[in-house]
């Protein structure tokens, strides 16, 4: 295995969940580069304590340029929207590789900016986007792809929480536009609804959006309130051509969909057969079967990850699992394209492209909801 010196720039929620997947990474059986985590930016001094802990780090600093100044080759970026642009860009100048957190930037403009950049750099540029990258959904693609299903009938892909119907939970920075962007929830759940659609080419013809903003205003964590003005939840309600057929698509994500903690799914009916997978019981596949009698059959799929570990066959995945398989994606992806070499036929990570893709259909939603009118998307 390769050695590749990593730097996180962001260090919170989701950057120590990268850390803690870089620790692990002998987990993996046959991956071909090893990323070791050498450098973390943090505004907080308290962020930065914690990866103390990681006996690899050789720099911690509240200034990200000093982190691109050493000699990490990739940088993980997982820092509120309203910042993407300007890091991402960076970190491309740095002429550094990225992994960058989704929504890859604040709106549509800062995503065409950063794929132009990365383009433009030829460095290699990945989107963050976890959950294909489970068993479930790896044969939900798998039983779509084979054509088993027939003429396709409809698609429901979508991420609910439901933390946010707590109105005392204090406001952060995902509940304020000017850090989380007029997108709202679809910046923060949008590119995990539409990874694998867009995966399977499924780019919508027409979108009517409706999009919900419930409580405006949140405890400031101070005494006070503070304005709470993002959207909570969004349907999408598309049209996507398959086979030259216009089939209904919907993707939904929403922060108050009651008993949800942290829901992904995606369910795919044809006339033949159907799919059905939710991180609600992640280690079932639901396939429909249409014969004399119509039913749906469960499967136990156990611990069959695109990217294999040393873990038995017969165990459970949760989210850490999915999120290290994501990384997993990223470092031989990166090795394949670096050397020259084949791709593996592997899932892989969200692209620029497909990142940009989501920001043009979260626009045209916004349009939509202002509108209220259908709008058409030409891709
Ligand atoms: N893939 C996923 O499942 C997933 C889940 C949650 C969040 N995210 C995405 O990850 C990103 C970060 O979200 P989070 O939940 O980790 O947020 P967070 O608030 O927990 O962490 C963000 C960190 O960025 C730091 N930061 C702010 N400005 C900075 C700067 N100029 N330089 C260095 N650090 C700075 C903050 O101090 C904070 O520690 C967002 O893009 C979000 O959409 C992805």
């Amino acid at each position: 295995m390769k050695q590749v010196k990593v730097g996180i720039i962001g260090g919170g929620l989701m950057g120590k969940e990268a850390a803690s997947a870089f620790a692990r990474w002998f987990v993996l059986n046959d991956s071909p580069a090893q990323p070791v985590l050498t450098a973390v930016a943090d505004l907080s001094e308290d962020v930065l304590k914690w990866y103390k802990r990681v006996s690899t780090i050789e720099l911690l600093t509240t200034d990200y340029h000093a982190l691109l100044a050493s000699d990490v080759e990739v940088v993980y970026v997982a820092v509120p929207h309203n910042l993407h642009q300007q890091i991402y860009l960076d970190v491309l100048a740095a002429g550094k590789d990225l992994l960058a957190e989704k929504p890859f930037g604040i709106d549509a403009d800062a995503a065409n900016a950063i794929y132009t950049a990365a383009e433009a750099s030829g460095q290699f540029v990945r989107c963050s986007s976890e959950f294909p990258f489970l068993p479930g959904v790896q044969r939900v693609i798998q039983e779509i792809k084979s054509g088993k299903l027939g003429t396709l009938l409809e698609i429901k892909s979508g991420f609910h929480h439901s933390s946010d119907l707590d109105p005392t939970k204090a406001i952060n920075w995902k509940r304020q536009v000017k850090f989380c962007g007029q997108i709202g929830v679809m910046g923060d759940l949008g590119m995990h609804a539409a990874h694998v659609p867009f995966r399977l080419g499924w780019y919508p013809d027409t979108v009517y959006a409706q999009l919900q903003k419930i409580y405006t205003e949140r405890p400031d964590g101070k005494g006070g309130m503070a304005a709470c003005d993002t959207w909570d939840n969004a349907v999408l309600h598309t049209a996507v051509t398959i086979d030259g057929r216009s089939v209904p698509m919907t993707l939904e994500t929403k922060r108050m969909a009651p008993t949800e903690t942290n829901t992904w799914f995606l369910e795919v009916l044809g006339t033949e057969g159907g799919v059905r997978f939710s991180t609600k019981e992640p280690k079932t596949l639901y396939v429909y079967k249409r014969e004399k009698e119509q039913y749906w059959q469960k499967t136990d799929l156990g611990f069959a990850t695109p990217y294999p570990t040393i873990t038995g066959g017969i165990f459970e995945v949760g989210f850490p699992d999915c999120f290290m398989q994501m990384l997993a994606g990223y470092f031989e992806e990166r090795h394949l394209v670096k050397n020259g070499l084949p791709s593996s036929g592997r899932f892989t990570c969200a692209t620029p492209a497909e990142a940009v893709a989501s920001h043009k259909l979260f626009a045209a939603a916004l349009q939509s909801t202002e509108s209220g009118t259908v709008v058409g998307l030409e891709w």
